[in-house]
């Protein structure tokens, strides 16, 4: 029987073979009293990565996002942020819940915010009717696969300085962005006061994203973790992979991004298929498939030939590489695809 390979996303990845021998020798103690070594060593670790004062492993990256959105802002705040981030898409309206705050969404050029955008949204001066405006957010690398530039990141950065409002950055994919630009973590987290990225997705770790920001806020949000009921006991277990994740795995990422764009140039080969090559930054291949190809056939295909993919959503399929899938996954996805595309 062949292996089975999954491109439905990078969070599908299983933790390394080094990261279950970890897991199984990792030394532990009850978190929640600041005893367990690993969370310790991860989190510094972590903080020292993004060049800031403290860090929080925390279970998800969407427990990170909210946890900065309540520990940034007071209940009835304001936050600006694009329109397609994933905030607003896919965190199941966390913030109207949880911190209690208004999304102020702004347009998004394929992930890229304008600054000016963003000014004309911040409130300013005392009228009563006015929510206040209490956090900016940003995402990078953007979860429609592309990374912004620094220099969009800067002009906002100094908007937000100007104006005294917190920027954060949802950076669950930092590591592939910075994999990309060719440059540090640090250099892109510089722009924002916190930063949430995710251990588990390109990185494999089984589970945990960290938050990262001041030692002030992080203290804060340490609390507020425990009352979301995200304080954690013998945590070490999990962040023995995390620390791989972090010294090995960020050094691997080039070669998913490389996986990526040598998968959509073969599709992007196959008649009626279209993709736009330069939009592969990262590891994840947006196609167009041919509008009359018949698609319940094409999945049905890939399941039988034991490749796991989500179905087109209007006409666009995701198709995600990640340390799993190896230029044999690579041939066996384009041989269903050519197959299918050929009849
Ligand atoms: C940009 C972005 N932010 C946040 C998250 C949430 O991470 P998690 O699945 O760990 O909650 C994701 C997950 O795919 C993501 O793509």
């Amino acid at each position: 029987m062949q292996d089975t390979i999954d491109v439905r996303s990078d969070t599908v990845t299983h933790p390394t073979p080094a990261m279950r021998q970890a897991m199984y020798t990792a030394e532990v103690g009850d978190d929640v009293y600041g005893d367990d070594p690993g969370a310790h060593q991860l989190e510094s670790l972590a903080a020292q990565r993004l060049n800031k004062q403290a860090a929080l492993f925390v279970p998800s990256g969407n427990m990170g996002n909210q946890l900065a959105l309540l520990t940034h802002c007071q209940t009835g705040n304001e936050v600006i942020l694009g329109e397609d981030c994933h905030i607003v898409q896919h965190e199941t309206g966390g913030s109207a819940v949880i911190a209690g705050v208004q999304l102020r969404t702004i347009p998004s050029r394929q992930g890229i915010l304008d600054a000016s955008e963003i000014e004309k949204r911040i409130r300013i001066g005392h009228d009563i009717h006015y929510p206040k405006t209490g956090l900016i957010c940003l995402e990078n690398a953007h979860s429609n696969g592309r990374v912004i530039p620094l220099s969009v990141m800067h002009s906002i950065s100094k908007l937000a300085q100007q104006h005294h409002i917190p920027l954060h950055l949802d950076g669950a994919r930092i590591f592939n962005a910075a994999t990309y630009l060719g440059c540090q973590a640090s250099e892109i987290a510089q722009y924002a006061d916190t930063v949430m990225f995710c251990l588990s997705k390109g990185l494999a770790a089984p589970i945990g994203s960290i938050l990262a920001g001041s030692s002030d806020f992080i203290a804060r949000a340490r609390k507020n973790r425990k009352l979301l009921g995200g304080g954690m006991r013998q945590v070490g277990v999990l962040a023995a992979p995390g620390i791989i994740a972090l010294t090995d795995m960020v050094q691997r990422l080039d070669e998913d991004h490389h996986n990526a764009r040598i998968l959509g140039a073969r599709l992007a080969m196959l008649p009626g298929i279209q993709i736009n090559l330069d939009d592969i930054h990262i590891n994840m291949v947006w196609l167009s498939l041919p509008p009359d190809l018949d698609t319940e056939k094409l999945m049905s295909a890939l399941r039988v030939a034991g490749i796991k993919a989500n179905p087109p959503e209007f006409g666009q399929m995701r198709l995600m590489t990640h340390w799993q899938i190896n230029a044999l996954a690579i041939d066996r996805i384009v041989a269903v695809f050519t197959t299918q595309l050929s009849k």
